[in-house]
């Protein structure tokens, strides 16, 4: 399965930073059919990036379930798409935790992403107190099975992200026994919902993937790529884990 490394710009990003997109997106054609790469950018650059480097997969951040209607400052994947954007990141933790999203609305955005043609990646992951807990497999694979779009799915549209929370943008990246454990459970719950098609979803690993823990993240069993954050800035940290991908 080819690898999906795809970056999370997050609130960050003017028009000086394309330069950056665009060192990406030569490099990624450079290694077309051996990684798939993507940058999902502050819904303000889609449409520049886009027209920047067509052919390169730009992303949003989120979006809102409806097609139009009177919802101030949110923005649908008609949108989306019409800006110039292939995929969207549904159900981030920053936004489950700062906009209060529950695992209903994500599954909504999921299935609005997927029915607007959008290449859907739907984030999931555990806090730092659930994982003291000991309950981090049954915690996600309940948002799992709560978030995941309803209905047959093309696997090539639909990746899920694990992000644990405490490894998001702290320097702390989940052991790799951790990560093989709970993508294996990840796994099971995709192969429940979807049969064979489950199998083929990727699941990407996310939460402080750099330069020099990606190989080894990207060598665990079920680890399809990675959601990359603070790493996915500037193109000269973000090329090596493209290329440990490929
Ligand atoms: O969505 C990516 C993300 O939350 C991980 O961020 O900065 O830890 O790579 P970072």
């Amino acid at each position: 399965m080819i690898k999906l490394i795809a970056g999370n710009w997050k609130m960050h990003g003017t028009a000086d930073s394309l330069a950056e997109i665009e060192a990406v997106a030569t490099f990624a054609e450079k290694y077309a059919g051996a990684v798939d790469v993507a940058l999902c950018v502050p819904a303000t650059l889609i449409h520049r990036a886009a027209d920047t480097v067509p052919g390169f997969a730009i992303g949003a951040q989120d979006m809102h379930h409806n097609d139009k209607g009177a919802h101030t400052g949110d923005i649908s994947a008609a949108m989306l798409h019409d800006a110039g954007a292939s995929l969207v990141i549904v159900g981030h933790s920053e936004r489950r935790e700062a906009h209060r999203e529950e695992d209903a609305a994500v599954r909504a955005k999921a299935e609005a992403g997927l029915a607007a043609g959008l290449q859907v990646i739907l984030c999931v992951g555990e806090s730092l107190e659930v994982r003291e807990a000991g309950r981090e497999i049954e915690v996600v694979a309940a948002q799992v099975d709560a978030s995941l779009p309803q209905g047959e799915v093309d696997p090539a549209r639909l990746a899920v992200a694990y992000e644990p929370i405490w490894a998001i943008g702290t320097g702390k990246v989940a052991s790799t026994g951790d990560i093989e454990a709970m993508h294996a459970a990840i796994r099971q719950r995709l192969v429940a919902a979807y049969g064979e098609a489950g199998a083929a979803v990727r699941i990407l690993y996310g939460g402080s993937v750099k330069a020099d823990n990606a190989a080894e993240i990207f060598a665990v069993p079920e680890v399809g790529g990675a959601l990359v954050g603070g790493a996915s800035l500037k193109a000269a940290d973000f090329l090596p884990i493209v290329e440990a991908g490929a």
